[in-house]
């Protein structure tokens, strides 16, 4: 997957349909030759690089207009002839910054290494993947850098880091350390990005490519509801079915920075990885920093094909534990049922109403601890709430499990509540500067995760519940971002490496409990999707996609999210109505069809609801208990996107073998007189015959997929299925669903019989 040619000095990577192609320069520059569509081995890929740079500007560093400026690079230095953004900035002893990183060695290796102190992609079998590990050196400044490189042989992806070492005597400071810089030879592209807030993650916007520099970032210390750390490059064309794309997406959940600049030669260069904001290292003689890795994905087949290559990249070679090959549980959590205000008595029959409609896990959400019964008090107080709780937690967890049902439990674990028994006691613990206001946010502060000991009591709290109550699962949240940055422990010029350190703590913690407690299955939460990344689902393999649990705004959110994450990771609840959030009424039906397409879950006080609703839910949850495996492990197609003109929605998953799938049409603003149109599906086998199956029941005069019809798969992807003119869905009372916000769902099934 990995050559190296002696007398060309390029190395060719090979991924399934893609090639990389890097080059050592005569002047013992790394040069970036190529990235896209799959090439032979055998060419003199120099080529790629034109004659006419290379004689001018390439020849000899010494030699008059010897330039960078305009020749791509893998990991460009700052300070000398190239004027764009460098991938990395040192401060020397003597004050200066100028870097020349020139080619030292090289290893390539079947497998793939881990990354000190930080989560990354990984392979069981080593033949999964080949790495390559480019040593450079600036011998001036004693500093190596060690480029990583992994390909990997079923996917069209490669994963980059640095790891930068001082080898002389003197402290070198790192002001910036990205993990990777990508150099495309034009600027032809546009430039997908998601942003949004708390209860509008992951909005996609998308824009062409401009001369100067585009980007997002994140300077809150989490990757945030903001941005998501992802960016894409699309040829103007490409759309979700074809066209070339190119994905970025930074293992990390912390202050990261996405852009890409357009020189004035019309390339442009993506720049990816920890924020330069408020971050310096120093390092010692002999120390060494690792940059988070960056996971680049092309397609040559638009953004559906992106996405089905991270969704299953992730499944495979990033999740881990016990539940990553598994179906996950669907889940009751009484937070928007109950709120802070609950007994055992009241979650008892909550949890009981579940179990009869066949929900499969209990989640006591916040509340249950300390002295809580709002917000503004005990976090750090990991014990349990004797007055709501006066039988205690193992009690309860027994008597969930008594039902028939799993038990969870939520965490906040990084935060303190200034009013609470740790704060009292250890008020330098959190992340503050002395002599500077501590802004509280959700009346709580952050815990300073760099400090040992701050991370080991926080680990004993959390192990004694864990070891002593049956818990099988732990939402894992996180509430407010950093600020008033600072460490009491840290010297003072270290203290910008505080947001990195408690990264680093924190992943520490992570790792430590997923080994200690390997039954359990984890989900991370920031406020919803506020550090939904993939680092998180290193640890934790699904995440809470945003408090907004509304129907109409889950159909951006989870399209937005699907860019990158897999269904499996993405929490998907349904709610009461109206809306908490929104204060809109969705039907039930639309409440469902929507949370299908994740990880399905219920979020409401299900005693409230109808004998009629009831119905619906345990059909609901039947219907999801039958194709979870294939909506939590297919294909997942985009087939109309929110974020255009039209706000219909559309959805689709596939099984691997193309035999079965789920399609959903979901029509956001109810029209009249509006015929029946196609909605064109994704993803089948042409020359296979299917069976298509309505879910729910709708109010037709005529049945529009008679039971016994078969359609070639040509047909369903060409022309596609038949929409009713109006979307009217029957309740099993026979009562109507009808207006704005209604959707269909479909099974569709391969036949044998070419009928
Ligand atoms: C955050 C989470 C919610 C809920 C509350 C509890 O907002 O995103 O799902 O757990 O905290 O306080």
């Amino acid at each position: 997957m990995i050559t190296f040619t002696v007398e060309n000095k390029v190395f060719h990577l090979q991924a399934k349909n893609s090639s990389y192609l890097i080059e050592i320069a005569p002047t013992g520059h790394l040069i970036h030759l190529y990235w896209g569509k799959k090439l032979p081995q055998t060419a003199d890929y120099r080529r790629l690089l034109s004659a006419e740079l290379r004689k001018k500007h390439l020849q000899s560093e010494t030699a008059n207009n010897f330039k960078l400026d305009n020749i791509p690079q893998e990991y460009p230095a700052y300070g000398n002839s190239d004027f764009r953004q460098p991938a990395f900035e040192v401060r020397l002893a003597d004050g200066s910054s100028l870097s020349n990183l020139k080619y030292q060695s090289h290893k390539i290796a079947s497998g793939k290494d881990k990354l000190t102190g930080l989560p990354a992609l990984y392979v069981e079998d080593k033949k999964a993947a080949t790495s390559l590990k480019i040593k450079l050196y600036d011998q001036k400044a004693e500093l190596e850098v060690e480029l990583s490189y992994t390909v990997f042989k079923e996917f069209d992806v490669i994963a980059r880091s640095a790891v930068l070492t001082n080898k002389g005597q003197q402290k070198i400071v790192l002001e910036r350390a990205f993990s990777a810089a990508v150099d495309f030879i034009d600027a032809n592209y546009e430039l997908i990005t998601s942003a949004g807030d708390w209860s509008r993650e992951n909005h996609l916007v998308r824009r062409s490519l401009q001369p100067g520099l585009q980007a997002v970032e994140s300077t809150r210390g989490a990757s945030s509801a903001q941005h998501n750390p992802f960016l894409v490059l699309a040829r103007p064309e490409a759309t979700e079915e074809q066209g070339e794309v190119y994905g970025f997406n930074l293992v990390y959940s912390g202050n990261f920075f996405a852009g890409v600049q357009v020189n004035s030669f019309e390339q442009a260069r993506v720049l990816m990885g920890i924020n330069q904001f408020d971050f310096s290292w120093q390092l010692k003689a002999s120390e060494s920093f690792q940059t988070p890795e960056l996971v680049m994905t092309y397609s040559g087949k638009g953004l559906s094909k992106l996405s089905q290559t991270y969704h299953k990249l992730y499944r495979k070679h990033l999740m881990r534990g016990k539940y990553k090959e598994q179906v996950r549980p669907i889940l009751l959590n009484n937070w928007e049922a109950t709120y802070f205000d609950f007994d055992e008595a009241r979650i008892l029959e909550i949890a009981k109403a579940g179990s009869e409609l066949g929900v499969e896990l209990f989640v006591l959400d916040d509340g249950w601890f300390g002295s809580r019964n709002d917000d503004t008090t005990s976090l750090g107080d990991w014990f349990v709430d004797r007055e709501k709780l006066p039988a205690g937690l193992a009690s309860l967890a027994e008597k969930v499990n008594n039902l028939g049902l799993k038990f969870g439990l939520w965490f906040e674990p990084e935060m303190v509540s200034p009013e609470s028994q740790l704060y009292q006691k250890h008020p330098d613990w959190c992340i503050h500067i002395p002599g500077r206001n501590r802004t509280l946010a959700r009346s709580q502060l952050i815990l300073d995760l760099s400090r040992p000991e701050v991370r080991a009591k926080i680990m004993e709290m959390l192990t004694t519940i864990l070891e002593s109550v049956k818990i099988s699962y732990i939402k894992w949240d996180m509430n407010r971002n950093m600020t008033e940055i600072g460490s009491a422990k840290l010297d003072s010029d270290q203290q910008r490496e505080l947001p990195h350190r408690y990264l680093l703590g924190l992943y520490e913690m992570l790792e430590e409990l997923q080994q200690s407690f390997p039954e359990i299955l984890f989900e991370s939460c920031a406020s919803g999707g506020g550090r939904f990344d993939p680092a998180m689902l290193y640890y934790m393999p699904q995440s809470w996609t945003s408090d907004n649990t509304d129907a109409g705004s889950r159909l951006k959110i989870q399209t937005g999210t699907s860019l990158f994450y897999p269904l499996v990771a993405m929490g998907a609840h349904v709610s009461a109505v109206p809306n908490h959030q929104v204060g809109r009424s969705t039907s039930l039906i639309t409440r469902g069809d929507t949370a299908y397409f994740g990880n399905f879950g219920y979020e409401l006080d299900l005693r409230k609801l109808t004998q009629t609703e009831k119905e619906l839910v345990k059909k609901q949850i039947s219907f999801y208990k039958q194709e979870r495996t294939l909506i939590q492990t297919g294909d997942f197609y985009r087939l109309l996107s929110p974020f255009a003109d039209q706000l219909d929605t559309a959805w689709l998953v596939v099984n691997e073998n193309k035999t079965a799938a789920v399609a959903a049409f979901y029509k956001v603003l109810a029209e009249a007189n509006q015929p029946g149109r196609y909605l064109k599906l994704a993803g089948l086998d042409p020359q296979k015959y299917y069976k298509v199956n309505l879910i729910n029941q709708l109010k037709t005069e005529v049945k529009l997929y008679p039971e016994t019809a078969v359609y070639s798969g040509v047909e369903l992807m060409s022309v596609g299925i038949v929409l009713p003119e109006k979307i009217v869905n029957l309740l099993p009372d026979g009562s109507e669903s009808r207006g704005d916000f209604q959707s269909l769902v479909w099974k569709i099934t391969a036949v044998t019989a070419n009928t």
